[in-house]
């Protein structure tokens, strides 16, 4: 396993739209591997695969209910509203108030490339929608308001 480096808001690759993965192969695996072990060093509350420089579509999840790790997430069905304030390893520095789902059910890939769905709620279901939305080059700044600078015990994702 190894840490990887963390894109920072201003690259490029964190504004693209991310490519399906076709087979979760041997050098998915590792590379998930090699995700949640960077997720964990931030610390943060997950990681989508374009944070570190691969332009697919793979995210890590924990927040605190165990380690998530899915291929090709999709978002099937989700309900109700809900704003809180998030922030983001790409974008250190500063948190915003967004408002997501409060509940909703993804369907992907688990890391050995069965289908798998996930029904979450609260924290889990905005950590869930933040990565996905990597997948498609939109960052939380993007849709947050009120964003303000914090200090770095106070930032995660
Ligand atoms: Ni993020």
């Amino acid at each position: 396993m190894a840490i990887l480096e963390i894109c920072r808001v201003g690259d490029p690759i964190l504004r693209q739209k991310a490519e399906p993965v076709v087979k979760v192969s041997q050098k998915i695996k590792d590379l998930l591997a090699d995700m949640a072990a960077t997720m964990y060093a931030a610390p943060g509350v997950g990681l989508a695969a374009p944070q570190v420089g691969v332009s697919k579509r793979i995210i890590v999840v924990d927040v605190g209910e165990g380690l998530l790790e899915l291929v090709n997430p999709v978002i099937v069905s989700q309900s109700e509203s809900a704003t809180a304030t998030e922030g983001c390893l790409s974008v250190p520095g500063v948190v915003g108030d967004v408002t997501r789902a409060y509940e909703v059910v993804v369907r992907g890939l688990d890391k050995k490339g069965r289908q798998v769905e996930i029904a979450a709620t609260d924290f889990l279901a905005r950590a869930l929608q933040h990565e996905i939305d990597h997948l498609d080059g939109i960052l939380f700044i993007d849709k947050a308001k009120n964003i303000r600078e914090v200090t770095e015990e106070e930032e995660r994702e």
